[in-house]
């Protein structure tokens, strides 16, 4: 092998090599260095030299390697950052770009009431808590201090699913309150005993089932139960949640909210929520009527233990409203069915847009 040889071949491959596109290169590659490559046979070529003949050329021959390996290198990384630009750039999305005419679609009312509610719970510091559909009986009814022969249960137009010999079958749960069970038990779990406990502040928006169906009443159905448990807890902090809440609700300062003495097996004293109306015009907050729209109370110290929580030490209140009954209060919808037709022109007259997300600081 000849040093002028040697000279040509780096003369040829260097420039190559800078010219190169992506796939050009690895053949250059292998055509200089892969296994019968160019240099590589030199290098091999070395074996049936003598000595001193082959510590010269080694050495320049190495010498041409390490240029070729820099020279693959560096077109390399100047391909790969060329690539990924025009990959940045090509998927690039503009962000200041006015949103598209949202004429594809919008969020069902029912959908917008919980995002509404989220909207005003979560500033006072409540976290969502979900629960499944098809709840145990204890979680439904008997934790919530409705024992079996209990007539409250009656009350309930419940769905019952098939449960194997000789065990109480599982329901499509009647209320949300069961999920005031599941998050007390975990939060007993965790923290029953512990000296700072942090308090349980949660509302439950979701689907609710009963045997029911005429113009008020469609067997699937939504409620939003709320739970407060902490030390010192009173019926004044029930009070000014479901004040400050339903005035955000309705977008009404000064909303007339009445407690009234009512009876619920999971509450003590129990309370049912009226707001004030006009029966004749239907406004809200206007005239002297007033209008029921959910129940509420301080849990029941059977139900704090129930779910291992001491009584003597904690207590809380709970409130539970159905969704459809306030969303068509807020909107002048008349009839319940209306809600699960699917009337795609019912659905874009009272669907709010999914780019208009609830927040206060806009109003409801
Ligand atoms: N679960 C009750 C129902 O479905 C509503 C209710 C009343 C929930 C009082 C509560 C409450 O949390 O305290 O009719």
């Amino acid at each position: 092998m000849q040093s002028d040889d040697l000279k040509s071949l780096v003369e040829a491959a260097l420039p190559a090599i800078a010219a190169a596109d992506a796939g050009a290169l690895e053949e250059l590659r292998v055509s200089l260095l892969g296994k019968n490559g160019n240099v590589t046979l030199l290098l091999k070529s070395l074996g049936g030299m003598d000595p001193d003949a082959r510590k010269q050329a080694g050495a320049e021959i190495n010498l041409v390697k390490t240029q070729i390996t820099d020279a693959l290198l560096a077109r390399k990384t100047v391909l790969d950052v060329a690539a990924l630009d025009a990959k940045l750039a090509a998927e690039r999305i503009d962000v200041t770009a006015p949103p598209r005419p949202d004429s594809t679609g919008a969020i069902h009312p029912i959908s917008r009431t919980m995002e509404e509610l989220a909207a005003i719970f979560a500033p006072m510091g409540f976290a969502i808590a979900e629960g499944p559909d098809i709840e145990t009986d204890w979680n439904n009814f008997t934790a919530l201090n409705i024992p079996a022969h209990h007539p409250a249960r009656a009350m309930m137009d419940t769905f019952y699913l098939q449960a194997p010999e000789g065990q109480r079958p599982p329901v499509l749960r009647t209320h949300t309150s069961p999920v005031q069970i599941r998050t007390m038990l975990d939060w007993a779990k965790a923290h029953g005993l512990a000296e700072n406990a942090p308090p349980i502040r949660i509302v439950v928006p979701g689907r609710t089932f009963r045997a029911d169906h005429d113009a008020t009443h469609s067997p699937m159905f939504h409620q939003c139960e709320g739970l407060v448990i902490g030390e010192g807890i009173h019926l004044g902090h029930l009070k000014g949640v479901l004040n400050d809440m339903l005035r955000a609700y309705f977008g009404v300062p000064e909303l007339p909210v009445r407690l009234r003495a009512s009876y619920f097996p999971f509450t003590e004293p129990s309370m049912e929520v009226d707001i004030g109306w006009s029966r004749k015009t239907g406004e809200i907050g206007g005239g002297t009527d007033w209008l029921e729209i959910g129940g509420s109370g301080m849990v029941h110290p059977n139900v704090l233990a129930n779910c291992g929580i001491d009584p003597r030490r904690f207590q809380g209140f709970a409130f539970g409203m159905g969704l459809e009954r306030i969303t068509m209060l807020k909107h002048g919808i008349n009839d319940l069915r209306l809600f699960y037709e699917s009337d795609v022109r019912w659905l874009r007259h009272y669907g709010v847009s999914p780019l208009s997300p609830a927040s206060l600081h806009e109003g409801l």
